[in-house]
């Protein structure tokens, strides 16, 4: 059974004291809450992390970079490395989120280069896809999304894609208040695992989570989490608050 999993992506937000308040107000939730076969991840920026695998040693959830740089080690300003973040027992990343993909000019071939760094230390590493609305709009969405888990994800051998978690975030879909439909989410995700299993086959692609992620919230989670093809979600705005989180959590259970 493939694991269902619930991401918080908190983005660029949050002081060091609101950060520490929303991660203690999460556990504190967690307490009441049995995940079973399911897996909450927080992925705070860089320099809470250490707080926040603190609280986890007590806590029913994981922690995750939201980047990795594609170097190995060195004199690189300004950059964390895969290996840091492994040395600090952080067990997942996020790679080629759209934000990294738009404001920081990270190509497919960076992104190749994250995973390898990332699968390297051993990561559960979440790789994001999605199309924007032109894109959408031109019936191009599906090509955008198989040329994107192509070049970035398809060159891993099998043993190596284990470690792989796909979150599909439709770019107009992201901070926008407008989510994908259910209907759309489980096209792409149908979609995304059968090419999955056109690489790696069907076994591989059956137990590969496949997340979604874009203006998802608890109203609307119930309904794409029941979608036969999603294993969850990658929440951004909506992590940002503990009790909407925990909803959101609740309804993959
Ligand atoms: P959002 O962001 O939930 O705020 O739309 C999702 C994401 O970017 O991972």
């Amino acid at each position: 059974m493939r694991l269902k999993i619930v991401a918080g992506n908190w983005k660029m937000n949050l002081d060091f004291e609101e950060a520490e308040d929303l991660i203690s107000a999460i556990a504190d939730e967690l307490e009441n809450i049995d995940l079973g076969h399911a897996e909450v991840v927080i992925c705070p920026p860089f320099p809470y992390l250490e707080m926040a695998l603190d609280i986890a040693i007590e806590s029913d959830f994981s922690v995750g970079a939201q980047n990795i740089s594609h170097f190995d080690n060195g004199a690189y300003t300004g950059e964390v490395s895969a290996r840091m973040l492994a040395s600090m027992d952080v067990d997942y990343c996020i790679v080629g989120h759209s934000e990294r993909r738009k404001y920081f000019n990270e190509t497919d071939e960076i992104i190749a280069k994250k995973i390898d760094q990332a699968i390297e230390h051993e990561f559960i590493t979440i790789f994001c896809c999605g199309e924007l609305l032109s894109e959408r709009q031109a019936g191009k969405h599906f090509d955008v999304v198989r040329e994107q888990i192509e070049k970035a994800v398809f060159p891993l051998s099998e043993k190596e894609f284990y470690n792989i978690v796909i979150a599909y975030e439709p770019v107009w879909a992201i901070g926008t208040g407008v989510n994908a439909t259910p209907e759309q989410a489980q096209e792409m995700h149908a979609y995304i695992r059968n090419l999955i299993a056109s690489r790696y086959g069907k076994d591989v692609a059956d137990e590969t989570s496949i997340l979604y992620g874009g203006s998802c919230n608890s109203k609307n989670a119930p309904e794409i989490f029941a979608q036969p093809d999603v294993d969850g979600g990658l929440i951004g705005g909506a992590s940002l608050n503990a009790d909407e989180f925990i909803e959101i959590v609740k309804a993959i259970l």
